[in-house]
């Protein structure tokens, strides 16, 4: 029997849909021979039609209005890969209430709206796929949702930002400035079109919640989650972490604790990665995404989290999937939520030991007063180390003064900071950078 052609609209021609529409023209003949299913892109819409591009697409696929892929009867698959959360959710929601399966990359609009739109999907019987949507090639959605489908999660920790890694790394390894990494990861296709997201950890923080609706069944809504950029992050804490055997990283900790309430971990925090840990040696546009499972164990997923290539291997899977699954409809793998609560921990409880680096100035009893008001709040310190500074336009000497921390809650530290803020002679907003506590190496 000759499977009937499948058609798709694939709305956006940018970074990842351009990449999307050459890899299906480029390895057609072997989507085809492992799908065994015939398929052509029917439509595509994007912003201006007389855009210069680099890539080649007859006239008359494309059109400039997105409605024409969910009006066409021919069309059988949307790709959403527009972007934003304005256009993108009009698109999604009137796909998947015309009966149409859609594939999307974006996670802003899943974390934002992912309640709404699994709802209307589960509703209407209609699944969406977003393979794309985090870990760029990195195939970690399908596995939570099917290869360790018999697993309770008890964590994903990892690294989910590639610009921001990339620009830590060139940081830490290359001694880049922030700015010119950002500009490199820019031009390397890596970074969103706003790119705040990326430094500010949202991006990551749109895929944590991704992740963690998945490892835990029901949708979780972004003021759950606790998220700091690495925009404060400086050369100095670098030169501090690469002395104490350190490295930095922008993570990713959804973790389940075992505390009668069964209380999820939810945060995106620059913190300290040993040098011995796999997770330092995630360098570039790498991503590393560990997973742990009760009947799993640990595993580790690796691979390149953004660009245009990787990205769109993801969502040619996706493609596939949906293909694959539309013969049988009832048995699709889009995310039906299943769980009735989900209490994430509130982040002043969440304990770790920590780096900090205060600014002091140059006199006596600083340290002492430094030490004794963390003292009172209970709060150790285990290491020190410190470095002068130039002195300032009237003389005074600055010196960079490093306590690491034992392990206490977070609304601890901020309650101690509070009152050393008030201190004469020591800057405000020190660097506070979390040293996690990393499962070992798998
Ligand atoms: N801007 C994202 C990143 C792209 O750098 O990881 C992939 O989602």
């Amino acid at each position: 029997m000759t499977e009937q052609l499948i058609q798709l609209g694939l709305a956006g021609l940018g970074t990842v849909g351009s990449g999307v529409y050459e890899a299906l023209r480029d390895n057609n003949t072997l989507l085809e021979a492992r799908a065994k299913i015939p398929f052509a892109v029917k439509k595509i819409a994007v912003r201006d039609l007389d855009k210069k591009r680099d890539v080649i697409i007859p006239n008359e696929l494309l059109t400039d209005n997105w409605e024409e892929l969910v009006n066409d009867p021919a069309i059988d698959i949307i790709v959403e890969l527009i972007g934003g959360t304005t256009q993108a959710y009009q698109l999604v929601t009137a796909a998947l209430k015309a009966g149409k399966p859609v594939v999307t990359g974006n996670k802003a609009l899943l974390a934002e709206h992912g309640a709404e739109i699994f709802k209307l999907s589960a509703q209407s019987g209609i699944p969406i796929y977003f393979e794309a949507s985090a870990g760029g090639g990195i195939p970690i959605i399908h596995s939570l949702q099917s290869s360790l489908i018999c697993n309770h999660i008890t964590s994903i920790v990892g690294i989910i930002n590639g610009t921001s890694n990339y620009i830590l790394s060139s940081m830490g390894e290359d001694d880049t400035d922030y700015d010119v990494a950002l500009t490199q990861a820019r031009e390397l296709g890596f970074a969103e079109d706003d790119p705040t997201l990326d430094v500010n950890g949202w991006d990551a923080a749109h895929k944590a919640l991704i992740l963690a609706m998945l490892a835990f069944g029901k949708t979780i809504s972004p003021d759950k989650i606790f998220v700091n950029g690495i925009e404060n992050i400086s050369k100095k804490d670098f030169a501090f972490a690469k002395q104490l055997g350190y490295t930095i990283k922008l993570l990713v900790i959804i973790r389940k604790h075992e505390n009668g309430k069964d209380a999820i971990e939810l945060r995106v925090q620059p913190c300290f990665v040993p040098n011995s840990h796999i997770l330092a040696s995630v360098n570039g546009v790498f991503n590393a995404i560990a997973v742990t499972g009760d009947i799993v164990g640990e595993t580790l997923f690796y691979g390149r989290g953004a660009g245009k290539m990787p990205t769109a291997s993801a969502v040619i899977a996706d493609i596939i999937t949906a293909m694959r699954e539309s013969r049988h409809p009832e048995f699709h793998t889009g995310f039906h939520p299943y769980a009735t609560k989900c209490e994430i921990m509130s982040i002043e409880d969440t304990t770790s030991p920590y780096y900090v680096r205060f600014q002091v100035a140059d006199q006596p009893g600083v340290i002492a007063e430094l030490a004794r008001i963390l003292a009172l709040y209970g709060i150790g310190i285990s290491a020190t180390s410190s470095s002068k500074n130039s002195q300032d336009e009237t003389g005074m000497v600055w010196n960079d003064l490093v306590f690491m921390l034992h392990e206490c809650p977070w609304g601890q530290l901020q309650m101690a900071l509070n009152d050393i803020a008030e201190l004469a002679y020591i800057r405000p907003n020190p660097s506070v950078i979390r040293i996690e506590n990393l499962l070992p190496n798998p």
